[in-house]
């Protein structure tokens, strides 16, 4: 049977969505910035098999590969992206799946966006859906419905913005520049590789029980402005001012949330206090951003890189750094993973 392999990166969101408009759709409370990530990527490979009783999605582990369990939170929302696309495409066919990080899947980096964009796109391609595919526009909402919106930037290549909106027809991704129109890092400091204790999907669902949430929603929107604009014109001090902004406001929202959620971790706040001293003392234009986890990502231009990667492997509490450029989006590869 004809083999289809797609590879697709991560990203790491300046401006960051936290809570959904409609649960069941996944559309973003707020509009929300990203830049793919080159060093953080999912290469997937699928293939129809007639013999097959059952769809079968193996992830690696190890050495090997393993079957993702339909009872656990990512592996419904993955069967249940096959059974979706299988449908558009009107098709009975059963599939075999295996899929691979390019980075260490114990680093306690988010798959999610690499994972379920590189599964869409194989699913598509797959079930004769190229139409879709190609259209970035399309193929996004395709990937939003997965249950991680955020997969929904990959995309694309470079930097983009997702979309709120009321209905499905009016949340998707647009690029706001390639990957090739500004030579940005980031450096991702990991400091701990424990799963996180809320998942995103249960902070989304918790946001409108802090009493910060309302106010992050109207004073993020000059910063998604300034952060657009800072894109364009390639201006690092008012990207990373955003940046770091964004972080703490939605940082204050998961930790008065209620149950409330504490990612960060003291090797987080090392971090945090170490960059912003650089910039004050040293003037090293390096700014933070820090997801649903522990880890903190150090986004900086490529001329500053090697300085910043140097001091963050200093700090005591820095198990590793992954270094990553802006890089393109989803796309097909020619070698298969079986
Ligand atoms: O896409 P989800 O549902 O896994 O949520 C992503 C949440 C953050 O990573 C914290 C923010 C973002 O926009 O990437």
């Amino acid at each position: 049977m004809k083999k289809i392999t797609v590879k697709s990166p991560a990203n790491i969101a300046f401006i960051k969505y936290w809570g959904q408009t409609k649960q069941n759709l996944f559309i973003p409370r707020n509009n929300n910035i990203s830049m793919t990530l080159s060093d953080c990527q999912t290469i997937t490979t699928i293939e129809k098999d007639p013999k097959l009783k059952e769809d079968i999605i193996e992830l690696q582990k190890g050495d090997g590969y393993s079957p993702l369990l339909k009872d656990t939170h990512k592996g419904k929302n993955a069967y249940q992206q096959i059974n979706r696309i299988r449908k558009l495409a009107k098709s009975k066919e059963k599939v075999r799946i295996r899929s691979k990080n390019t980075f260490l899947s114990d680093a306690g980096i988010a798959s999610s966006a690499s994972g379920f964009s590189a599964l869409t796109g194989a699913l598509l391609l797959d079930f004769d859906q190229r139409k879709i595919f190609d259209d970035k526009k399309e193929f996004s909402k395709e990937v939003r419905l997965c249950g991680s919106a955020s997969a929904a930037r990959s995309v694309y290549g470079g930097f983009v913005e997702l979309k709120t909106g009321d209905s499905h027809d009016e949340s998707y991704a647009v690029q706001i520049a390639d990957e090739k129109s500004w030579d940005l890092v980031d450096i991702v400091a990991i400091v701990s590789s424990e799963k996180k204790k809320t998942s995103s999907s249960q902070g989304h669902a918790a946001v409108d029980s802090s009493p910060y949430y309302k106010t992050r929603l109207i004073e993020m929107q000059s910063r998604i402005k300034a952060t657009r604009d800072a894109i364009h014109k390639k201006n690092i001090q008012k990207l990373g001012v955003a940046t770091e902004e964004d972080t703490i406001s939605l940082h204050i929202v998961m930790m008065t949330s209620k149950p409330p959620a504490y990612y960060w971790e003291p090797g987080t706040i090392a971090i945090m206090k170490a960059v912003v001293n650089w910039r004050e003392k040293d003037n090293i234009q390096a700014y933070f951003s820090i997801d649903a986890g522990a880890n903190v990502h150090v986004i900086c231009e490529k001329k500053d890189a090697k300085k910043v990667e140097k001091r963050l492997n200093a700090i005591p509490f820095v198990k590793s750094t992954i270094y990553n450029e802006p890089c393109e989006g989803t796309h097909e590869v020619k070698d298969h993973l079986f």
